[in-house]
This record gives C-alpha cells, sequence and structure tokens, in this order.
C-alpha cells in the first residue's frame, strides 16, 4: 500500500461548478477519464492507499477566480485544486494543441490536424502552470497520477524537481503508429517523448498502443526497451497496458434502482417494439455520420422493420468552440433531419436525437432497455460506453455492435464487430441483432460480463499502482 496521498492531475476537475439562484451546483464533466478515475475515490481505502486523506485533484477551472472566492473547494472525498489558465493561453492550448493537433493525430485524423509554433508554446506554459500548483501542494511520500494528452510534459517536470515522488502517467487516447506520431516536428516529438518518460509507469488502453509508443521513444529519444522496461540511466520506467474499465457493480445493481427502472419502463412505453440506443460526445472520431448512414442503409434495405424500430442517438455536447466541433454538428443535424424526411411518417419518428447530456439514471435505464447497443468510433482509445452497457445489463439480454477500432473491442469479441466505415456491414449487424435468438444474446453477454467483474475499474487502479510498487522494489534491488 502506499502511505502518501494520491494528487491526480488532470486537464479537468471533475465537477463544474454552476451557480443557480445563488446556489452552487455540482456537474460531473463529461468522458470517460473523469468517470473512471472518479471511481478511485470510491475505493480510496481499498488496496491501493492506506492513507486517509482526501484524494487531492489538480485540474483547470472553467470558474474564474473570482466566481470560486468563498466557495468550498473539497467534499467528504476529495480536495479539488483548481488551476487557472489565462483564455489566450488557453485557447491556443487546449483548443490549439491539444484538440487541433495532438486529438486528430491520435485518432488517424492527420488531414485536421494544425501546426503552430504558438500551440507548442502555450502547451509548455500550460504544462508549467499545472506543475505551479503541483509546487503549492506536493508533500514527501505523495503519489502523482498525471492524466491523458493535455499533460505530457509535466511528468518530467514534476521529476527534475521531486526525484523521490512517485509519478504515474496515463494516456486515455490511441497513441498513434510511429507513420502518424512523426508527423509532429522533432523537437516536439521529442519533449512529448522525454515529458512522459518522466514518470514511473507510464499506461496506455491496449498492448497496441504500448508497441507504438516504446517504438516512438527508441526512434525519437534513441531508449531501448527490455520487455516494456526502459533503463533511463538513474531510474527505470515501466511501460504497460492498463484497459480502463467500469465500475461492474454499480452498473449492475443499478438495473433494479426504482428510477432507473422508472426511465426503463417509461422508454419502454414510448418507443417502439425494436430500440437502438448510443451515446456519444460530439466527436468526429465517434463514427456518428457514418452509423447514421449505417442505419439508413438499414432502413432502405430491410423496409420490413419501418415502423417497428426507435433508433435513441444521444450527442453530448463537448468542444464546441473549435470549428471541427461546430461543422459536425451541423453536419449530424441535417443528416438526422433527412432520414427522419426520407422514412419517417406522422405515426413515426426513425431517430430520436437529443443534443444534451443525460443524468445517470436515464443513462441507465436506456442501457437496460436496448435491444441493441450501437457504437461505431472510427477511432477510440478505449469506449467505456459499450462496457457500461454490458455491465448494466443483469437481464443478460441486449446485443452489443461494436467498431473493430475501439480499443474495447480486443476484450469484448462476442460483441458483434463491424468496420465503422462499412455502411453494409452495420445495417447488416443491425438486422442480424434483431433476429438473434434469446439464448444466444445470453451467451455472448455473459462471456462479456464476466470479463468486465473480473477486470473492473478497481482491478484497473490496483493493477496500475500495484506495477508502482514493484518498480520501486525495483530499484531498490538495483541501488
Ligand atoms: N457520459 C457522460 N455524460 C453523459 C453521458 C455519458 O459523462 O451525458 C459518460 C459515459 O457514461 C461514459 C463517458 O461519458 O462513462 C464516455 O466515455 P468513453 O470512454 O466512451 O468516451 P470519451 O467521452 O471519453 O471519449
Ligand atoms: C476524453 C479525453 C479526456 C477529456 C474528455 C472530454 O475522455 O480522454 O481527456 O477530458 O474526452 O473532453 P474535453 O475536451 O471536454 O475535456
Amino acid at each position: 500500500k502506499n502511505a502518501g496521498r494520491l494528487v491526480i492531475v488532470a486537464y479537468r476537475l471533475p465537477f463544474k461548478i454552476v451557480r443557480e439562484n445563488d446556489q452552487a451546483q455540482l456537474f460531473q464533466n463529461s468522458g470517460g477519464l473523469v468517470s473512471a478515475v472518479l471511481s478511485l475515490v470510491k475505493n480510496k481505502n481499498g488496496p491501493v492507499f492506506s492513507s486517509d486523506d482526501k484524494i487531492q485533484w489538480i485540474g483547470f477551472s472553467e470558474n474564474t477566480r473570482e466566481e470560486l472566492e468563498g466557495q468550498s473547494l473539497t467534499n467528504e472525498d476529495f480536495q479539488a485544486h483548481p488551476v487557472f489558465i489565462p483564455e489566450d493561453v488557453n485557447e491556443k492550448y487546449y483548443e490549439g494543441f491539444c484538440n487541433n493537433l495532438i486529438w486528430p493525430l491520435c485518432h488517424y485524423f492527420p488531414s485536421l490536424a494544425r501546426f503552430d509554433d504558438e500551440y507548442f508554446e502555450a502547451y509548455q506554459i500550460a504544462n508549467r502552470l499545472f506543475f505551479d500548483k503541483i509546487d503549492e501542494i506536493i508533500q514527501p511520500g505523495d503519489v502523482i497520477w498525471v492524466q491523458d494528452y493535455q499533460l505530457m510534459l509535466l511528468p518530467e517536470m514534476i521529476r527534475q524537481k521531486y526525484p523521490d515522488n512517485k509519478i504515474g502517467f496515463f494516456f486515455h487516447i490511441p497513441f498513434p503508429s510511429f507513420e502518424l506520431f512523426r508527423l509532429l516536428p522533432v523537437k516536439w516529438r521529442k519533449a512529448i517523448v522525454d515529458g512522459i518518460l518522466g514518470a514511473d509507469v507510464v499506461g496506455f488502453h491496449t498492448n497496441d498502443y504500448v508497441e507504438y509508443f516504446l517504438k516512438a521513444a527508441r526512434l525519437v529519444s534513441g531508449y531501448g526497451n527490455k520487455l516494456h522496461y526502459i533503463n533511463m540511466s538513474n531510474r527505470i520506467v515501466k511501460v504497460d497496458s492498463f484497459p480502463i474499465s467500469v465500475d461492474f457493480d454499480k452498473f449492475n445493481d443499478a438495473y433494479d434502482d426504482p428510477m432507473v427502472a422508472d426511465a426503463r419502463n417509461d422508454a419502454r412505453h414510448s418507443l417502439n417494439q425494436k430500440i437502438i440506443f448510443s451515446v456519444d460526445r460530439l466527436d468526429y472520431s465517434k463514427g456518428i455520420i457514418h452509423r447514421l448512414r449505417g442505419f439508413q442503409r438499414f432502413l432502405e434495405r430491410y423496409p420490413e422493420w419501418h415502423e417497428k424500430v426507435s433508433f435513441v442517438m444521444v450527442v453530448v455536447p463537448s468542444r464546441d468552440t473549435i470549428e471541427q466541433y461546430q461543422q459536425m454538428k451541423s453536419e449530424i443535424d441535417q443528416t438526422v433531419g433527412r432520414i427522419n424526411a426520407d422514412y419517417g411518417n406522422i405515426y413515426w419518428q426513425p431517430i430520436i436525437y437529443q443534443y444534451r447530456s443525460m443524468p445517470y439514471h436515464e443513462l441507465v435505464g436506456m442501457y437496460t432497455v436496448s435491444d441493441v447497443a450501437l457504437i461505431t468510433p472510427v477511432r477510440d482509445g478505449m469506449n467505456l460506453v459499450c462496457k457500461e452497457y454490458v455491465a448494466s445489463r443483469k437481464d443478460r439480454k441486449g446485443v452489443l455492435i461494436l467498431s473493430e477500432m475501439a480499443g474495447a473491442a480486443a476484450e469484448l469479441g462476442e460483441a458483434l464487430i463491424i468496420n465503422p466505415l462499412d455502411i453494409q456491414d452495420i445495417a447488416d449487424a443491425i438486422k442480424n441483432a434483431f433476429e438473434m435468438p434469446e439464448e444466444e444474446q445470453t451467451k455472448r453477454m455473459d462471456a462479456m460480463r464476466e470479463r468486465i467483474k473480473d477486470y473492473d475499474v478497481f482491478a484497473w487502479t490496483e493493477d496500475f499502482f500495484t506495477q508502482m510498487t514493484m518498480l520501486e522494489q525495483e530499484h531498490e534491488r538495483l541501488r
């Protein structure tokens, strides 16, 4: 067990503070990172940390310093430490370097990547602002866990000033093949690789991402590795895969929650005989347009299902200040409108489309009522939605249609695996899912549920921190 405090550093704090009628309310930020890492809070006295201290969470605050004045930034589980980033820096850092360059490159959209020297400068400045906050609060023995592509320079910054604190780094998105990574200017590539390798343990979701990173480390900075250990003269770094997961019991138990049951019954009564469900942040990596075209192809080729199916598609607003995302939104609006206009009638609307986030009980209500979860990213680091769908199905029914481009496909082979760009493949998978006998649904669900139950989000964190401890023992052995 680690005796020190756990300090999580992520671009976002887990909640945003919204004032309504002079009352401050907390709303969970969307995305898989926050969902998964928040589960740690629940397990903080589990096998990983023995400290009674609250988890310390450092993250960018969307609220200004003035807005937070007098607010309590702590609850029984964690203490939040907001980082304030000047607007002009944040624009070039978050919208620029992170989401106009690193995100498209890592999700295999090089044509969307924009290169700008000012982006990289802002990235360095912003990483330094996160470091300054760490510098303010760090104590000997603290374990610092840095999250994701917004903070790749931070591990090395911490290592230089605090060589004795344990540092972990987790990359939540795909690490791309070297042919994409090398599109970055040489100086940036090197800063990224060296920055990440300031950590003791570096985690990715899949073995492929690990291999790609190791290759980048070798070709960019000349670091070889032996069985995923990189020897950095005075210390060792372990690079490994830790497939992120969900709180299986929470989703499984939610099936019987009365609010979830109500949401399920409401949906059952207001929707058609067969229900397809999808939920994702608005993002070009999620394959939403191809999904819609696949559904359209299904309606075109299999008219016997007309008026018998409802496709509930929830799109959670995300990054709406970025041009690509705004364009995506209007493309989705138009495509949904066109399909509903072409196929719908006064009694039947094929697609029920919502552009908003969903409260938890409604989300699980939809997971548990849907005959099909249609998850079709063109690229996704892991994808937690598909694991949540499977974990929620205590009734052991329902069919998961899953893109082979999601990290989760490596673990969920019993899903109907599709190529997300092949719209006929999507159409046929929907038809096959509707026709799948219940026994077969159950057999596939059982296998997937067993796997997620065995490796839930708690196993994920335990695995990560066990590697940190083992590495420390290895260091001692070498001393
Ligand atoms: N989610 C959310 N708000 C919503 C609906 C869903 O935060 O309105 C959660 C969802 O339950 C899941 C996460 O967002 O835990 C999405 O994670 P995923 O890995 O699928 O994709 P990401 O958004 O991280 O790319
Ligand atoms: C993904 C990323 C996270 C990010 C989240 C939401 O899950 O891995 O790092 O926080 O999306 O995106 P946003 O840009 O709103 O933070």
